[in-house]
């Protein structure tokens, strides 16, 4: 059987991909920074060495978007020289390198929803250091870098979970209705990474290099998605609109981040579910999981 290594295993898309990864055909090796730092060109080459992966799918980075502002140097050395590192390896071991990427790698000024040949402009640190590393990666032939959006899962600390928490103990919460983007279920990432792997595998679709977008269908600001946490969670929490002149971060966002899917769905005959669909069974997920707790 072929087999998958899975750096970052330990975060959201990390984890969903080693959830799913028991109904999967492959072989999967999960890593997180204790088992192979990324940063470690050396520690890379010999786990490379003794596991011999066909597929490399890189779910680690840094992610946390204010910080890297004054933690650049670090953000760097996680998103972009790791993955120098990674396409190092994968080129001595003819891997495939699916390498995540995001929207913040846009300005967020398109009126329309961004295709993959769309001029990057990033404005944050983090944006920038992930539009490096998607050069990185796209240096090797035998990659693909997929760019999603507003990534949330039962794993990890996310949106959802923070509006939940805080739905239970305020009354009333301000969120920000001028940027728009899309909410993003990491199950259905993972699960679009595995086929998409399974496919090329198979022979059933040929292996297409370069840049494909993945998010859910649809589109909301960060108000919507916080009225839509409030509802399914049956909470009283009123939502108000705020604009992000009126909750200033160090990072900046990109105002609009939608994503077009065309590509992704053509090349790789990947389905994609719309954003309520997805966040509801999320939810759905979380509940189940605190009732058997
Ligand atoms: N989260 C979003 O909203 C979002 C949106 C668009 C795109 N993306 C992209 O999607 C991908 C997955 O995001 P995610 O939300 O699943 O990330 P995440 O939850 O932050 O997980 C990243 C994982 O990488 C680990 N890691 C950090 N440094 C490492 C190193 N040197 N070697 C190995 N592992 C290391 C982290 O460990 P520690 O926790 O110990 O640092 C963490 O377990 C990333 O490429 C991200 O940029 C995310």
């Amino acid at each position: 059987m072929k087999k998958i290594l899975v750096t970052g295993a330990k975060g959201q898309l990390g984890s969903e991909l080693k959830k799913l990864s028991k109904d999967a055909k492959f072989d999967f090796v999960f890593t997180d920074v204790d088992e192979l730092d990324i940063t470690d060109i050396q520690a890379c080459a010999t786990f490379f060495d003794e596991v011999k992966p066909d597929f490399v799918i890189n779910c680690a980075a840094y992610t946390a978007v204010d910080k890297a502002e004054s933690e650049k140097r670090l953000a760097w050395k996680i998103n972009v020289d790791a993955v120098k590192n990674l396409v190092i390896s994968c080129s001595l071991h003819d891997s495939y390198l699916i390498q995540i990427s995001t929207d913040y790698v846009f300005d967020g000024k398109s009126p329309t929803p961004y295709v993959e040949r769309d001029l990057v402009a990033p404005q944050s640190e983090y944006g920038k250091s992930k539009a490096a590393a998607e050069l990185e990666a796209l240096s090797y032939p035998k990659s693909l870098v997929i760019r999603t959006s507003w990534l949330y899962s039962t794993f990890g600390n996310n949106f959802v979970k923070t509006m939940i928490r805080l739905g239970q103990e305020r009354k009333s919460l301000d969120v920000v209705f001028d940027q728009v983007g899309t909410p993003t279920y990491a199950e259905d990432l993972a699960s679009a990474i595995l086929a998409i792997a399974g496919k090329i595998n198979s022979g059933e679709k040929k292996f297409v290099a370069g840049i494909f977008h993945y998010s859910n269908e649809g589109v909301c600001s960060w108000y919507d998605f916080a009225c839509a946490i409030m509802k399914l969670n049956e909470l009283e929490c009123k939502i108000y609109p705020i604009e992000t002149s009126d909750y200033p971060t160090p990072a900046k966002r990109p105002k609009y981040g939608v994503l077009n899917k065309a590509k992704i769905k053509s090349v790789y005959e990947i389905d994609i579910n719309h954003w309520f669909s997805s966040l509801e069974r999320m939810i759905d997920s979380l509940n189940r999981m605190e009732t058997a707790e």
